[in-house]
């Protein structure tokens, strides 16, 4: 089996492999750190781990699940935001065909997503679209009472008991969440719901490879077993500290580049079907490091399309950014451009050739013209899309993450800022227990 690379060799105008090297103490002590649990926030290292701890028995009751959800349902609603949804998002995407939502439905539910945005209009639309279809429902909540899928939750909920009775709706809605504390621990338990664990030392952005990705992906007609398969593979990959350690490396020049002033990283692919894979690593590393007023802005740019938008300020903007370029090696499909007798677009100078082959100029030409124009650039290689690569680039992203987050000297593995909307949003909102908070925000806005 292939294995994604990483090459560093286009950062070097900006780092030297010295500059990297600097950062091999550090990092031997952060891979300790991560392996072992003597850092910072260890408690939340079930993820290090977990790969090679899923049983084929769990493989096979989520298969079962899954199955089971093919057998009653058109369609599949996924309630869940942030580390609940993203992965499962990402995966999905990367592995589906792009025009799967206008086609005929295969053997598989189709899986739509609820409860990451508060959008009212997306809600309407969502029932809507589900009202002459039979759905199921997977709610995905760790802590179980996070507002945006608990709203969602409650109206798809409804609507589902209304077409189906309540005993038909409670044996298609699947819980995911803590194993005794939350409100949807609670409701699962009185409603009778088959229900799925996530474990107290996972935290939501690194539980892709727990029931909170896995169950979906399957839902969707996609083999977790090798998804799974290809994380081991990272996990046993990125284990010890060496120089071929790939998420070492990646942490390394990443955090050279910071110390160099480069402030942001742009996570860049050439393939549309990775753009969740860029929202799912924008909040890995963005609520990772983003800490005590420090940390690498985690962006993420879709090309060729954006090198029609975006293109023009990464050549020429501000010279605080650096590039991780996802390279997919092979597609899957074969598309030739045909020749025209007439050739009044002029196109015929790359007529035969593989639509893949001018993408593959398209990247080349753009990483030499991004570092002649002083943006180091680096480069993973992924063999394809398919299960077993994107099990290998999660962990491998994960592994670098929390290698990474040490590295910077924060806890990778908390979230405190995300606490503040919510606690301004409960007091506007005169949630009970939050008296004097909401006093104190009336008085601010008048
Ligand atoms: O990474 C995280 O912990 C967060 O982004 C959570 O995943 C997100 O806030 C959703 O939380 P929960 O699963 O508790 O509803």
């Amino acid at each position: 089996m292939k294995k994604i690379q990483v090459n560093v060799a286009d950062v070097y105008g900006t780092v030297s492999a010295e500059d990297i090297k600097k950062f091999e103490g550090r990092a031997d002590d952060a891979i300790d750190k991560v392996n072992n649990g003597t850092g910072p926030g260890n408690d939340f290292l079930g993820w290090v781990n977990l790969p090679s701890s899923i049983s084929t028995e769990m493989i096979g009751d989520i298969n079962a699940t899954a199955n089971a959800l093919k057998e009653t349902c058109e369609v599949v609603v996924a309630v869940g935001i942030g580390g609940s949804y993203l992965g499962a998002k990402a995966v999905i995407e990367a592995l589906s065909d792009s025009f799967a939502s206008l086609k005929p439905r295969g053997q598989w539910p189709r899986v739509v997503f609820a409860g990451h945005n508060i959008g009212e209009d997306y809600l309407a639309e969502l029932k809507d679209y589900l009202a002459d279809k039979q759905f199921g429902i997977i709610v995905i909540s760790k802590s179980g009472t996070t507002t945006e899928p608990a709203i969602a939750f409650r109206i798809l909920k409804e609507m589902l008991e209304a077409k189906v009775g309540k005993a038909e709706a409670a044996r298609r809605i699947i819980a995911i969440t803590d194993a005794k504390k939350g409100a949807l621990r609670q409701l699962a338990t009185e409603e009778g719901y088959k229900t799925y664990v996530i474990e107290d030392n996972v935290g939501g952005r690194f539980s892709v490879l727990t029931p909170v990705g896995l169950l979906p992906i399957a839902v969707a007609g996609f083999d977790i077993a090798k998804l799974v398969k290809g994380a081991c593979d990272m996990e046993e990959a990125t284990r010890k500290p060496a120089e071929d350690n790939i998420a070492m490396k990646y942490a390394m020049t990443r955090n050279a580049l910071y110390e160099a002033g480069k402030k942001i990283e742009i996570l860049v692919n050439y393939n549309p079907k990775l753009h969740y894979f860029g929202e799912w690593w924008k909040q890995l590393y963005g609520e990772s490091e983003g800490k005590e007023h420090k940390g690498i802005f985690p962006a993420a740019v879709d090309n060729s399309t954006d090198l029609h938008s975006m293109g023009q300020w990464i050549q020429d903007g501000e010279r605080t950014i650096f590039e991780t370029v996802l390279s997919v090696e092979s597609p899957e499909r074969e598309t030739v451009i045909p020749t025209d007798e007439a050739n009044l677009d002029g196109l015929n100078y790359i007529a035969g050739k593989r639509v893949d082959q001018v993408n593959k100029m398209a990247e080349l030409g753009t990483r030499i013209a991004h570092t002649d124009g002083g943006v180091p650039n680096i480069q993973i290689t992924i063999p394809a899309l398919q299960e077993e690569y994107l099990g290998q680039l999660i962990y491998f992203f994960e592994k670098a993450c929390g290698i990474s987050g040490y590295i910077l000297g924060v806890n990778p593995f908390n979230q405190p800022g995300v606490e503040d909307y919510k606690r301004n949003m409960f007091a506007l909102l005169a949630k009970p227990g939050y008296e004097k908070e909401t006093e104190a925000i009336k008085k601010r806005i008048g």
